[in-house]
C-alpha cells in the first residue's frame, strides 16, 4: 500500500499582472497571436485555500464545492469544474477526489479590476502542488514554475505571467531563446529602475464590462488590421524590453501608451466595434500628458479591458503623484477610489500540510 497522502490542505496566492504590451487575439488552445511583456503586482492577489481528501471509494467521482469569500458560488463553481476537466491530461490526481476550495481577493470585488489573471494562477499553484503531494513526486523550483504557468494559461492567457515577477514575457520573441506561447517567462536583463516600480490604479468606473475579454479575443480574429498589429506588438515586444534593460523611460512612456490606446484602438475599429473607454478616462489621460510635459515625471497611463486607468512611474515620484491626483484627478474617480501597487518580484506563494 503506497503512503502518499491521502487528504490536507494548500494555500496558494498569487498576484494580478498589469501588461506593457498586450496580448489581444489567441489561437486554440490559448495560443497567443502575439508575445506581450507585463508587471507582475504586489497588492492586488487572489489568495486560495482548498482542503482536499482521496475518498476511499476509488469508483466515486471528483466532489468539488467552491467558495468565494466564504460563500458558495456557484457561478464560479461552474468555471473551476470546466478548467479543471481541461487541464486534466495535464495530471494524474485521481477521480476520486473531494476539493474544498474557498477564494479571496485582496481588491474589492467593486473597484473593476479583473480578478482572472490572479484567481487562474493560484488555481493552477494549487493543482500541480496537489498533483505532486498525491503523487510522490517533485521538480525542480523552475520546472514547478514553469508548469504553473503553462497549466494557469489554460485558465485565462494572462494567467500565465502572473507566476513570475517583477517583469515577464509571454509569447515567443525572436532573439528570446527561452520565450515559449504555453508559458511566461521572467525577464532576468532590467535595470533597477524597474525593481520598485509604482501602479496606481484609478478607478473611473467599477460597473462589470459587457464585453469579456474571451469575447475581444475572438473578434480579433476577423479584425481588419490584425496581422499589422501582431507584427507590431512583436516590435514593441522587442523595443520595450530593450528600454527596460537600459533604463530607458522616454521609449518606456512611449510604448506602454502606445499599446493602451492601440488595445482600445483595435477594440473600436473591429467588425462588430466597442467602446470600453468612459469620458473621464480621456479627461485623465488628457491631464496626464500635461502633467507629464509640464512636471517631466516620467509617468505613463496603461489600460486593461476597461475604463481604469493604471500609473506606471519610479518610485521616487510616489508622493508627487500622490498630490496631483489628490488635487486634479480624485474628481474623476468613482467614489474617489485608487489602489496603490508596486511590481513584484516574488508574486507567488505556496504552503501545505
Ligand atoms: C486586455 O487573459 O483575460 O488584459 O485568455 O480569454 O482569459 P483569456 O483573456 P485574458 O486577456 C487579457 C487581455 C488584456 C491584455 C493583457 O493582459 O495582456
Amino acid at each position: 500500500m503506497s503512503n502518499s497522502k491521502q487528504s490536507g490542505i494548500i494555500k496558494s496566492s498569487a498576484s494580478s499582472n498589469i501588461a506593457l504590451v498586450k496580448y489581444w487575439g489567441k489561437k486554440n488552445h490559448q495560443i497567443p497571436e502575439n508575445p506581450s511583456v507585463s508587471f507582475s503586482l504586489s497588492h492586488c492577489k487572489t489568495f486560495t485555500e482548498t482542503t482536499w481528501e482521496i475518498k476511499e471509494d476509488k469508483c466515486s467521482a471528483m466532489e468539488m464545492a467552491f467558495y468565494f469569500e466564504d460563500k458558495k458560488n456557484f457561478e464560479f463553481q461552474q468555471r473551476v469544474l470546466k478548467y479543471l476537466e481541461t487541464i486534466s491530461s495535464f495530471h494524474t490526481i485521481p477521480h476520486n477526489i473531494k476539493l474544498k476550495i474557498n477564494s479571496r481577493n485582496t481588491f474589492p470585488h467593486s473597484s473593476g479590476i479583473a480578478s482572472s489573471a490572479s484567481f487562474m494562477a493560484s488555481m493552477a499553484l494549487m493543482m500541480k502542488k496537489l498533483d505532486e503531494l498525491i503523487n510522490e513526486h517533485s521538480s525542480s523550483l523552475g520546472e514547478f514554475a514553469k508548469e504553473v504557468s503553462k497549466w494557469a494559461r489554460i485558465g485565462s492567457g494572462s494567467a500565465c505571467r502572473s507566476i513570475f515577477g517583477p517583469i515577464c514575457l509571454w509569447g515567443k520573441l525572436e532573439g528570446c531563446g527561452e520565450s515559449s506561447d504555453e508559458y511566461a517567462v521572467p525577464i532576468k536583463n532590467y535595470h533597477e529602475i524597474f525593481s520598485d516600480y509604482r501602479d496606481t490604479i484609478l478607478i473611473v468606473d467599477s460597473t462589470p464590462k459587457n464585453i469579456s475579454s474571451q469575447k475581444g479575443h475572438q473578434l480579433m480574429a476577423e479584425h481588419p488590421f490584425k496581422e499589422i498589429r501582431y507584427l507590431q506588438a512583436r516590435d514593441n515586444c522587442q523595443k520595450i524590453l530593450n528600454a527596460i534593460k537600459m533604463g530607458d523611460l522616454e521609449t518606456f512612456v512611449k510604448i506602454v501608451e502606445n499599446e493602451a490606446l492601440m488595445l482600445h484602438g483595435l477594440m473600436m475599429t473591429g467588425v462588430n466595434p466597442y467602446i470600453l473607454l468612459k469620458p473621464n478616462t480621456l479627461t485623465i489621460i488628457d491631464k496626464i500628458i500635461r502633467f507629464r510635459d509640464k512636471t517631466q515625471v516620467p509617468v505613463a497611463f496603461t489600460l486593461d479591458a476597461g475604463p481604469n486607468i493604471h500609473l506606471l512611474y519610479p518610485n521616487r515620484f510616489h508622493a508627487e503623484i500622490m498630490v496631483y491626483i489628490q488635487k486634479e484627478l480624485i474628481q474623476f474617480l468613482d467614489n474617489g477610489n485608487f489602489i496603490e501597487d508596486k511590481v513584484s518580484v516574488r508574486p507567488t506563494t505556496i504552503e501545505f500540510i
